[in-house]
Formats: C-alpha cells, sequence, structure tokens
C-alpha cells in the first residue's frame, strides 16, 4: 500500500501486455507502467487502412478531447507515429457489458438498472454538450473497477449542435439491431432519440439476454410483433412490469412520440434508487482542479451507500477491494502517462509472467486480489487440463462437429467463422496461451454480435466440459 501512495519521481516503461479488443481500425491493448502499475487501454489506428481514417481519426480525436464524465472512457492523449496514431485511454478493467449478459437470460433487474441509469447519464452528458455516440451498444460499453459503465469508443461520434443550433442527420451508421426505425426511413433524423432508442435495445439485451429483432423494419416479423403489442412473446415475456412499461415508452417508432432523456428520468422504475445512480455518475463533475478528469473516475459514491451525499464520504469503503489502478492514477501525478503520451517506450514483447489471469471466470472478489488479478475479467476463456496440442485438437474436433469453419493462423491462434441464428456472419478468434503450465483457451469476437457469439462460446465450452481445468488460477506476481 504505501509503495503505491508515493509519490512517482520518475516514469517511464510500459508494457503492453495484451490485446484487450480489436476491429476494423486496428486494436486496443493494455498498457501497463511496469513501476508504478499504472494500467492505459492504447487504441492503434492504422490512418493507411482506408482513405477516410486521417479525417475519422481527427474527428474522433477531437470529439474525446471534449468529453468528462463519470461515465465515459477518459481521454488521456494522442500521439501520432508515421501512420499510427495512439489513443491513450482509461483502462478499464471490467471488461465489456456484453460480458455480463448472460444469454436468453440477461443478468438481474438490480444490476440491469444500475447499468441503465449510468448508461442514460453518460448519454445526457453527450447530448448535453451536443455530441451523439451512435453506436451504443453493449460491446461499446465498458465497466471500471467498480463496475461503473463507461460509454466508449467515439469513432462514429459527430456533433450535432453547436452553438444552440441542431443539425439533422442523414448518415446510416451504428450496427442494425440497435438502429432506430427513422434511420432505415428516413433521409433525415434527429439525433437524440437515435441514442435513445439503442439504449432501449440495450437494456433489453440486459434484461432477456436476447435482441428483440435484426433490424426494426416492416420486414422483420418481431418487430411487427412488438408493434402489434404481442407482449406474450419472447424476449417481452422475460421482463418485469416496470422495465418492460418503460420500453414501451422507449422503443417507439415515432421519434417524436419516444421518451426522452428527461421523460426517463422521471420513470417510475427508473427513478427508484435514483439518488445513488445519481451520485455516481458525474454530479461532482468541476470541482476538482486539473487532474479532476482521472480523479472523477475512481470516485464511486454508489459505494458509500444510502446515507446523504457529503463531498467527504467520497472514500473508499474499507471493506472495498482497493482501487489500486485508480488510485495509482491519481497519486502519481499523471507523469507516467504523460510520458507515455508524449514518447512511447512500450516494452516488446509482452512479460506473461507478470500477466494475470484470474479464475475461470469471476476471480475473487475483494481485497485478497492484486492489480494484476483484477486486470482481466472476462467471461469468454477457459484454462484446460490438457497440453497445448491436446487441447488445440479437442477444440478443433468440436468446431468441426458443430460445422464451423477452422482456419489455423500462426502464434497458436485460429480463425472460427459461422453464421449465426440469425444467419449472420460470426467469426471469432481463439488464442491458445500458455501460463503457469495450463492453457488458456481465450476466444475473442471479430466480426458479428457480441451476443450470438456468447452463445456459441458457451456451446463449444460445454462440449469442452471433460476437458476445462475448473481450479481458479493465479498468476504469481513478481
Ligand atoms: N477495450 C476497448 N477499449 C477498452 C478500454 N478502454 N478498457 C478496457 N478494454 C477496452
Amino acid at each position: 500500500m504505501s509503495s503505491r501512495m508515493m509519490a512517482v519521481p520518475f516514469v517511464e516503461d510500459w508494457d503492453l501486455v495484451q490485446t484487450l479488443g480489436e476491429g476494423a481500425y486496428g486494436e486496443v491493448q493494455l498498457a501497463v507502467n511496469r513501476r508504478t502499475e499504472e494500467a492505459v487501454a492504447v487504441k492503434k489506428v492504422d490512418t493507411t487502412r482506408a482513405r477516410d481514417c486521417p479525417d475519422n481519426i481527427k474527428k474522433e480525436i477531437c470529439i474525446n478531447k471534449m468529453l468528462n464524465h463519470a461515465n465515459i472512457v477518459r481521454f488521456y492523449g494522442h500521439r501520432r507515429e508515421a501512420h499510427i496514431q495512439y489513443l491513450f485511454l482509461e483502462y478499464c478493467c471490467g471488461g465489456e457489458l456484453f460480458d455480463r449478459i448472460e444469454p436468453d437470460v440477461g443478468m438481474s433487474e438490480v444490476d440491469a438498472h444500475r447499468f441503465f441509469q449510468q448508461l442514460i447519464a453518460g448519454v445526457e452528458y453527450l447530448h448535453s454538450i451536443g455530441i451523439t455516440h451512435r453506436d451504443i451498444k453493449p460491446e461499446n460499453l465498458l465497466l471500471d473497477e467498480r463496475d461503473n459503465l463507461k460509454l466508449s469508443d467515439f469513432g462514429l461520434a459527430t456533433v450535432y449542435r453547436h452553438n444552440g443550433r441542431e443539425r439533422l442527420l442523414n448518415k446510416m451508421c451504428g450496427t442494425l439491431p440497435y438502429v432506430a426505425p427513422e434511420l432505415l426511413k428516413r433521409k433525415e433524423f434527429h439525433a437524440e432519440p437515435v441514442d435513445v432508442w439503442s439504449c432501449g435495445i440495450v437494456l433489453v439485451a440486459m434484461l432477456a439476454g436476447e435482441l428483440p429483432w435484426d433490424q426494426p423494419a416492416e420486414s422483420c416479423l418481431e418487430y411487427c410483433d412488438w408493434n402489434e403489442k404481442k407482449l406474450y412473446l419472447t424476449p417481452w415475456k422475460k421482463i418485469g412490469p416496470l422495465p418492460l412499461s418503460l420500453l414501451n415508452n422507449l422503443l417507439i417508432e415515432g421519434p417524436k412520440n419516444r421518451a426522452t432523456i428527461s421523460d426517463i428520468k422521471k420513470d417510475r422504475w427508473f427513478k427508484k434508487g435514483v439518488k445513488r445512480a445519481w451520485l455516481s455518475s458525474g454530479c461532482l463533475n468541476d470541482s476538482q482542479g486539473p487532474f479532476s478528469k482521472h480523479l472523477h473516475s475512481n470516485v464511486d459514491v454508489s459505494l458509500v451507500g444510502d446515507v446523504p451525499w457529503r463531498e467527504d464520504q467520497a472514500r473508499y469503503s474499507i471493506s472495498q477491494p482497493e482501487p489500486r489502478i485508480a488510485l495509482s492514477l491519481c497519486d502519481s501525478n499523471h507523469s507516467s502517462i504523460d510520458n507515455l503520451v508524449q514518447g512511447i517506450s512500450f516494452s516488446q514483447p509482452t512479460y506473461t509472467d507478470h500477466m494475470l489471469v484470474g479464475s475461470q471466470l469471476q476471480s475473487t472478489p475483494g481485497s485478497s486480489q492484486n492489480p494484476w488479478q483484477r486486470l482481466v475479467k472476462r467471461m469468454t476463456r477457459f484454462f484446460t487440463k490438457l497440453n497445448a496440442e491436446q487441447s488445440y485438437l479437442s477444440l478443433k474436433e468440436v468446431c468441426e462437429k458443430l460445422g464451423y469453419t477452422w482456419k489455423k493462423n500462426c502464434n497458436n491462434q485460429v480463425t472460427v467463422s459461422t453464421m449465426d441464428r440469425r444467419n449472420n456472419k460470426l467469426i471469432f478468434k481463439v488464442n491458445l496461451i500458455e501460463m503457469n503450465e495450463r492453457i488458456l483457451v481465450d476466444f475473442r469476437l471479430s466480426k458479428g454480435d457480441g451476443l450470438e457469439f456468447k452463445r456459441y462460446f458457451v456451446t463449444v465450452k460445454h462440449k469442452l466440459n471433460d476437458i476445462i481445468y475448473t481450479q481458479k488460477i493465479l498468476m504469481p506476481v513478481t
């Protein structure tokens, strides 16, 4: 503890310890400072990949610079090296929201309620400064070490209101199951109701573990059923009456009649316990000096409980796990992150000895974890009892039996492709990583719907049950 609280005299040497995600733009990697243990997500964008990429990335950077809210991933800065742009972002060690959604089940209403309140707080803030995200979905909602939700990836975001003047949008972008109907139907549309609609679809995903339709179009039977109020059908029959009543007001075809954020905030289900979520969602903004940006994300007042809020209560309860990663961010005065932004000195290759992997799914809660142990909290991975070769062959056999296409890449990686139940392409990569004499089989979505990916992961995992190692594996920290 004391070493973490000390000021850091000089900081250098960041290790890129793992890939957090990848997309058409490039990839996001986790960088950890060897000395301070600060963790930062580094989004690497190859600007030669597409003709419009340099402009898009400039816009993404520009929008990121405008943002300052507890429910939005912090932007530390950017740096360009040749044709690669690096964006340095707050690292969210809780992973993606979609990893908390059990396929066909969802999550508890209490959790969904809290996440939804935080999502709305983030979106309300964005709209207050005239920005629309345009691709709200569980894959773009990250969780920090205290399960606070953070909107991420402003690659499609745009300014729709400037100097009080709103412009209508006309570009079709987003992800089909999450887009609002007017985007498919109308030439021009208002920005805010489109984001609100996608928040409604995220709420359905959280409460039912499935998406209601492929797209909100008349050609889609499930969408017509919803408009005809067939609430006895899935996913609606899995959702409680109060959140369903909110969804009835959110997923309204006409954007003019759709609930606004101000209406959502008055909704009975939404308001339930609103004090806690409001406190944890940015009400402290603008009072804490130059580094308040970083400090905000560390102050999780929702953990203080239902007592009336006072600023001096913005302390961690000692019964809570120590937010080591976050604390080092504010203790170090950010000099190491500044160094990182100003001149990267990544060490390659990865120090896997330092890397931590929790248990099979969620690792030990609370103070028994060290920061490395909290670095990784993803559900789409497991250890096997077998060696690398046997693990590879078992996985291959299962995937082939399931009719998936199997392609071996280099570095113990395979690409598995199939069509999901909605007949959309689903591609995921599986890495077999040797760690502490065990093989970690790590699944990552490359293309397709995140929820479908989870379903396929569960199917494969089920079939490999006999070879899965279930004891907790904690990596030693040197
Ligand atoms: N994946 C993409 N961006 C991330 C971030 N900021 N933190 C954790 N995982 C991520």
